[in-house]
């Protein structure tokens, strides 16, 4: 039987149109981008695909790839609204051992459009492959880009983190003994600590790259207002709709392979009726030495092997 629902959520268009509030297309997005109107979109948040031959793609000489970006960047440009930004999200292209960033590489095409760089986010995270001729990489970039205006939309309140002291008052001046932190919170800065989605991740779908909510959910209310469209052209499984609809703004996005345009489809809608489990905004990280894993105890503690190295105990038993 059916499970009994409340209400029926709002309709997922397949095409744009000036009436939809979220829609989800099955295809190239140049093709999506094309049906939508010049400067009508506030927020444009996407990961491309990197070229180092993922499931989803084809790996292709870097030139091509490079063309390639160009043209969707220069439509999102295009229907970009004037006080709009456009965040790009990359790691590296990896070819026979040499990374190649793809922010570097793509950085000209948004500073030729006359984009300003508003920041260079370093998201790190702590999970991914282990590589043993190079350290293994535990960090990709958000590039932001406005426009050359001051007039860009920026929140900051929404995204605001704890104080370190919140306790810490001015200790002289004509403030002395006011507290000298924002109550709100602080700017959360430019290096982001966010869980990627691996396997024991909440929000963990069969596509192998998709973005933790919380990581679009900052800059959906930073850089957008409620009722604004997001646009990500590079779908995957609809991980920047899903953080759109959660707070109010329209969600648009293109996916080129079907089982993922499904996946975006179900969670959207799930999203739209408050269904769909996400990691919350701020949930400090997983701690296994605080939540007392036990495979935080290394077997070497007992079995004497000067080998082996004791990192977990040392950091837990320092006092300083
Ligand atoms: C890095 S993944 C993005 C994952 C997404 N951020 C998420 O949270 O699921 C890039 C996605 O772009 C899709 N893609 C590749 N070329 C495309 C194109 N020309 N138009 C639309 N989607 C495309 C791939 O199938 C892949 O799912």
């Amino acid at each position: 039987m059916k499970p009994e629902t409340k209400f029926d959520p709002p309709e997922i268009q397949n095409c744009f149109s000036p009436e939809a509030e979220t829609v989800i297309f099955q295809g190239d997005c140049l093709d999506l981008l094309r049906q939508v109107p010049d400067k009508s979109i506030q927020l444009v948040i996407t990961s491309p695909p990197y070229n180092i031959g993922k499931s989803y793609e084809k790996k292709l000489d870097l030139q091509v790839y490079y063309e390639q970006q160009k043209e969707v960047i220069e439509q999102c440009a295009r229907v970009l609204t004037e006080h709009g930004s456009i965040c790009w999200q990359v790691g590296n292209h990896v070819d026979n051992g040499a990374i190649i960033p793809l922010d570097s590489l793509l950085f000209p095409i948004f500073h030729n459009l006359g984009f300003v760089m508003r920041n260079r986010i370093i998201w790190h995270f702590e999970h991914g492959l282990h590589c043993s001729r190079r350290l293994s990489g535990r960090y990709e970039t958000v590039m932001w880009f406005t426009r050359d205006t001051k007039d860009y939309v920026f929140n900051l309140d929404p995204i605001r983190v704890p104080q370190k002291y919140p306790g810490k008052k001015y200790f002289k001046g004509p403030k002395a003994g006011q507290y000298s932190c924002n109550p709100l919170g602080k700017n959360p800065g430019d290096v982001w600590d966010i869980p990627n989605v691996k396997s024991n991740h909440i929000e963990k779908t069969e596509h192998p790259c998709q973005f933790p909510v919380e990581l679009i959910e900052r800059f959906v209310l930073s850089l957008s207002n409620k009722g604004d469209w997001v646009l990500d052209p590079f779908l995957g499984v609809g991980s920047s709709i899903v953080a759109a609809v959660k707070h109010h703004r329209k969600g648009m996005g293109a996916e080129i392979i079907g089982k993922y345009a499904e996946i975006a489809r179900e969670r959207t809608r799930a999203a739209m009726m408050g269904n769909l489990r996400t990691r919350p905004m701020g949930m400090p990280k997983y701690d296994p030495l605080l939540a007392g894993n036990k495979l935080t105890i290394a077997p070497w503690a007992t079995v004497q092997d000067e080998r082996q190295l004791r990192l977990l105990q040392t950091i837990a038993e320092y006092k300083p």
